[in-house]
């Protein structure tokens, strides 16, 4: 079976194209690298010693997707494509819809036109909102986005929906990812933020390697154990290794099934600052701040959907995340 990755030579499609050529599927990305590096593909075929082919269009462009889609006649899209900066979002709304929406669309119309009937759809926790209390579960109806980022994610489900409320041919897996960090065990491949982190921790693996002077922990005063925000961390190869179960549960079925990819395992800022500086036997400066705007205090998935419908489920812990994200960054002070 081929697989087209939109938006692969990023962080997690990246991982995603080392998991499936595991598997034994064939692997095409597509990708305008606004975002990531041809380099993180050719490390993927170094990885793997398998090949993919590598087209730089952008996920919009319907001639070129559609060129690329009857060329490549791939059985299912992975549809990763997307702007993902949530603070950015607020500052740039219009190129945060016309982008992520505008690929969705796209995608969606070259499929049809392709004859290709299954996709798989990148989606987050956010889509919860805040009106849903952790553990969230699938049958939760979405709540409200703090961030145009999260807007887009909400509407890009109900495209993706009524697509194949229209459809009956039409297969499509909405995963809801919680927080992925960590990188592939052997070091050659992670996540590459341009500029100053967004994300806590790449931010945490640049103070680590002396890019940064300290991290600021966002808010010591919630109401959780410790004072600091709990989250879902989920090691990017679980899933990476999620997707390939989503793949293989898509070519089965078609409608829409929607899946949480997290741990259901709830960890707070500092549980990740020490085990971090534990595992590694490093030290991490950080100082206790203001709150951020938007975050919520608890997010964390009800992971049992995935693992009784996919027979998936995350396999890796806290300090294994924490090893690799490290080891990724020692090895890459400077990215790709
Ligand atoms: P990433 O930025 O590393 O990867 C996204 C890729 O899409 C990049 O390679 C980028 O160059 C490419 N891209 C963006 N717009 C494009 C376009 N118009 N045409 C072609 N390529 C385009 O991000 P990631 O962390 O790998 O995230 C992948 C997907 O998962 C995104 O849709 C993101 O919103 C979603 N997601 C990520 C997280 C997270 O914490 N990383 C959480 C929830 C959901
Ligand atoms: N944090 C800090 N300092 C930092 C960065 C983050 O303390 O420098 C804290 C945040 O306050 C939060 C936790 O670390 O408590 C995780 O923050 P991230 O920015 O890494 O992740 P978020 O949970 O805020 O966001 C993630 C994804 C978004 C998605 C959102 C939905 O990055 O794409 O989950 O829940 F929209």
């Amino acid at each position: 079976m081929k697989i087209l990755l939109a938006g692969g030579a990023g962080y997690i499609g990246s991982h995603t194209a080392v998991a499936l050529l595991k598997a034994g599927y064939q692997v095409v990305v597509l990708d305008n690298f606004d975002n990531s590096s041809p380099e993180a593909v050719r490390r993927v075929e170094e990885l793997t010693h398998k090949p993919v082919v590598l087209y730089e269009a952008d996920a919009a462009d319907k001639a070129a997707v559609l060129n690329i889609m009857k060329q490549e006649q791939p059985d299912c899209v992975i549809h990763f494509a997307g702007l993902k900066a949530v603070g950015e979002s607020v500052k740039q709304p219009l190129r945060y819809y016309r982008n992520n929406i505008d690929t969705t669309l796209t995608l969606l119309e070259c499929m049809e036109l392709t004859g290709c009937r299954k996709i798989v759809f990148s989606s987050s926790a956010t889509v919860y909102g805040e009106e849903n209390p952790a553990p969230c579960n699938e049958e939760m109806p979405k709540g409200s986005c703090t961030n145009p980022y999260g807007w887009t994610k909400s509407m890009m489900e109900q495209i993706l929906q009524d697509a194949a409320v229209a459809d009956k041919n039409l297969g499509v897996v909405l995963l809801r990812y919680f927080n992925p960090i960590g990188a592939h065990e052997s070091g050659r491949i992670g996540e590459n933020p341009r500029g100053i982190p967004n994300n806590l921790m790449p931010y945490v693996t640049q103070v680590a390697v002396g890019k940064r002077e300290r991290l600021t922990v966002f808010g010591g005063d919630y109401d959780t154990p410790d004072g600091t925000c709990l989250r879902d961390y989920i090691h990017v190869m679980d899933l990476a290794e999620g997707h390939v179960a989503a793949v293989e549960y898509g070519a089965g079925h078609n409608g829409v099934e929607i899946f949480n990819l997290g741990t259901g395992q709830p960890y707070s800022v500092l549980d990740i600052v020490n085990t971090f500086q534990q595992v590694n036997n490093i030290s991490v400066a950080y100082e206790i701040g203001p709150r951020r705007a938007g975050d919520l205090p608890v997010v964390y998935a009800d992971a049992t959907k995935a693992k009784t419908v996919l027979g998936w489920q995350a396999k890796r812990s806290l300090a294994d995340m924490c090893r690799d994200s490290w080891n990724w960054q020692k090895n890459n002070p400077e990215g790709y």
